[in-house]
C-alpha cells in the first residue's frame, strides 16, 4: 500500500518533469494584454497560494525563506558594515498588491514584462552578524534579529528570453530587478555588544531615528537578496507551463 503510493507519487514527479503541463484550472488564466484581469490573477494567486501551488510549480512565497543575505559596504559609506543574515525568512508577501502592470503579452519577443506592487509590510527575521560603522558609531554584535520594512511600493521586472523545450516555446527568466521605496524601517538587533544591554538599546535607537540614511544607504543590497529568491519562486511557474498555455485562448 505504502509502497504504491510512493511510485505514484515519484511517476506523477516524474511525468510533470518530463511533460509540459497545462495552465491549473483553479487559477484565473487571461486574455492577451488583459491587464486588469492579469493583476487580478497575480493578487490572487499571492493571497490564496502563498503556501505553494503544485499545479503551477510555486514553491511556498510566505514566509519566504531566504539562505544568506550580505550587506557589505564600503568604507567610504556613511554606513560601513558587514552585515550578515543567515537562514531567515521574509514574511508578508501574501499581502501583495498589484496596483499596475505592463507586458505579459503574447508576442514573448515584444514582452517587457513589469508589475508595480505594495506590500504594507515586510518583516526579515533571523540570525544576524554585523561588523562596522554606522554613520560614525562602531557597531559590533550577532544574534536574533528583524528588519521591518513598511508600505513596501516596489517595481518588479522580469528579464529572460524564449526557450523551446520539447517543441513547446517556454519563457526562460533569467533575472529579476527589483527596486522599491519604504515610508519607514523598522529595526531590532538582539545581543549587540556582546551583550550589553544598554549599549545595545541605544543602538537600536539609534538606528531607528536615523533609518533614512541607513535605507539609502543599504536598500540596493536588499533588492538584490529579495531579486534572487524571487527569481527562484517566479522561474517555477514559467519554466512549466509553455508560454502559449498561460494565456486563454
Ligand atoms: C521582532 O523583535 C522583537 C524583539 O525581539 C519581538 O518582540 C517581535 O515579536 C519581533 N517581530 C517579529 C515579526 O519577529
Ligand atoms: C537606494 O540606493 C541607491 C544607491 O545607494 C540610492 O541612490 C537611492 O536613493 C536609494 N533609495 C532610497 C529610497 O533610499
Amino acid at each position: 500500500m505504502t509502497n504504491s503510493v510512493i511510485l505514484l507519487v515519484t511517476i506523477f514527479l516524474f511525468v510533470n518533469l518530463v511533460n509540459c503541463i497545462d495552465f491549473p484550472k483553479d487559477i484565473p488564466q487571461c486574455k492577451n494584454d488583459d491587464q486588469s484581469c492579469l493583476q487580478q490573477a497575480i493578487d490572487e494567486v499571492v493571497h490564496n497560494h502563498f503556501s505553494g501551488h503544485r499545479g503551477l510549480h510555486l514553491i511556498p512565497i510566505d514566509p519566504l525563506k531566504i539562505r544568506s543575505m550580505l550587506i557589505a559596504q564600503n568604507s567610504e559609506s556613511p554606513v560601513s558594515i558587514t552585515l550578515k543574515f543567515t537562514e531567515f525568512l521574509l514574511i508578508g508577501f501574501k499581502n501583495m498588491k498589484v496596483y499596475s502592470s505592463s507586458g505579459f503579452k503574447k508576442d514573448i519577443m515584444n514582452s517587457n514584462f513589469e508589475v508595480d506592487v505594495k506590500i504594507p509590510s515586510l518583516v526579515l527575521t533571523g540570525p544576524y552578524e554585523i561588523k562596522g560603522r554606522v554613520l560614525v558609531l562602531p557597531i559590533t554584535g550577532h544574534g536574533q534579529s528583524n528588519l521591518t520594512l513598511e508600505n513596501v511600493d516596489a517595481k518588479i521586472k522580469l528579464l529572460g528570453h524564449p526557450e523551446t523545450k520539447d517543441g513547446e516555446e517556454y519563457f526562460h527568466l533569467t533575472k529579476v530587478k527589483l527596486d522599491f521605496d519604504i515610508t519607514r524601517l523598522r529595526v531590532n538587533f538582539e545581543n549587540l555588544f556582546n551583550g550589553d544591554k544598554a549599549l545595545g538599546d541605544n543602538m537600536n535607537l539609534f538606528i531607528n531615528e536615523n533609518w533614512k540614511e541607513i535605507f539609502a544607504e543599504i536598500n540596493q543590497s536588499i533588492a538584490e537578496a529579495i531579486s534572487e529568491v524571487l527569481l527562484i519562486a517566479i522561474q517555477g511557474p514559467f519554466s512549466a507551463i509553455p508560454y502559449r498555455k498561460l494565456f486563454l485562448p
